[in-house]
């Protein structure tokens, strides 16, 4: 049995170099491991837990999955679907609701954060993780691999799963894991270090995003939040530094030592000049393959790739909703 491997993002708009780097660009790297089966599917019931226009979510779905094809998630490979065409999402994460505790929901940091940002707290985004637990479990995924962000809604997951057995003292959810690569777990800002890169950062000079052309990329890196020593080095005291350190690593593949000694007695400017330049190369291929499949000739091709993407998943999760059913007490049809 092939370990199963299944992850997603939300169609927010366009992926930033935080989600590339801290998600999408392991998935290529798991996908071509022989031990694993992999399923990415793009998280449209999540994303309407803040305002959407219709229009643009629409166009963000397809978006999400020409961004995963053109990232090298090779969809002959893969399992490559949309989460509200398989319904057994939402139907486990009601089921779920019924093993999972206000209080435990009331701890999660990214609930904290986002209520903030609401005048009035809508229930879904109270209830994401439950979502996102029925996401991970309808499938026996034993890893998911995520940026260090999920973290937390990868342990309340294991919680409800674990609870959920011993309720019925039978292994029906598998315990799954949290895939998470130390180096690119978490893209800070360009203009904060303290903060995460993020989609939805007012400050577009913030964050890098997957379809930024060279010249866009060279300001935002020219532009971002560093320090005044001048000196290239990895410290926890130097944010700004560390960050773009870590990023060039990650798109080189050098290591920290060997970036600290080709930019030994060079400034800042020359070494944003190199980051800025790498993070283009890494991203003008994916851009290509991107617009290539945005062309309208190419519509099909995505459709069909959902189309197939959410039978394959749904036959799986129509048997596990029913075990939970039965588990439960309910009569299955
Ligand atoms: P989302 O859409 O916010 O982000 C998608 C993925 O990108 C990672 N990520 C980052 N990694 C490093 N640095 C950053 N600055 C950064 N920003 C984002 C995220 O950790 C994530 O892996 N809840 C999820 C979507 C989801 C999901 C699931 C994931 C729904 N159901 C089931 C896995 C399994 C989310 O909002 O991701």
């Amino acid at each position: 049995m092939k370990k199963q491997i299944i992850s997603g993002v939300q169609p927010s708009g366009i992926l930033t170099l935080g989600n590339y780097l801290g998600a999408l660009r392991n998935w290529v790297k798991i996908q071509d491991e022989e031990e694993y089966e992999c399923k990415f599917f793009v998280a449209d019931l999540h994303s309407i837990t803040v305002s959407q226009n219709p229009e643009n979510l629409r166009n963000n779905i397809k978006s999400i999955v020409m961004q995963y094809i053109a990232s090298g998630i090779d969809p002959e490979k893969n399992t490559i679907f949309i989460q509200s065409h398989v319904h057994e999402h939402s139907e486990l994460a009601w089921l779920l609701n019924n093993y999972t505790y206000i209080g435990e929901l009331n701890r999660m940091t990214q609930f904290k954060d986002k209520s903030k940002k609401q005048e009035n707290v809508k229930v879904g985004l109270f209830d994401y993780p439950v979502l996102m637990a029925a996401d991970i479990l309808l499938y026996d995924a034993d890893y998911v691999p995520v940026g260090e962000d999920q973290r937390q809604h990868l342990e309340i997951t294991r919680d409800i799963a674990q609870r959920f057995n011993s309720t019925y003292n039978k292994e029906i959810f598998k315990i799954p894991e949290a895939l998470i690569t130390k180096s690119t777990a978490r893209i800070m800002s360009l203009q904060d270090p303290t903060k995460k890169m993020s989609k939805s950062d007012e400050n577009k000079d913030g964050f890098i995003s997957l379809l930024d052309p060279r010249e866009v990329i060279e300001k935002k890196v020219k532009r971002a939040v560093t320090d005044s020593e001048n000196v290239i080095k990895y410290s926890d005291e130097k944010p700004g530094i560390k960050n773009l350190i870590n990023i060039y690593s990650a798109v080189t593949d050098k290591n920290i030592e060997e970036i600290e000694k080709e930019f030994e007695g060079v400034g800042y400017g020359k070494f944003k000049q190199a980051v800025a330049g790498a993070i283009a190369d890494t991203l003008e291929p994916i851009q290509a393959k991107y617009n290539e499949l945005a062309l309208p000739e190419n519509n099909e091709y995505i459709e069909n790739i959902c189309r197939k993407g959410a039978e394959v998943a749904q036959k799986i999760a129509k048997e596990k909703l029913k075990e939970v059913q039965e588990a439960i007490g309910f009569i299955t049809k």
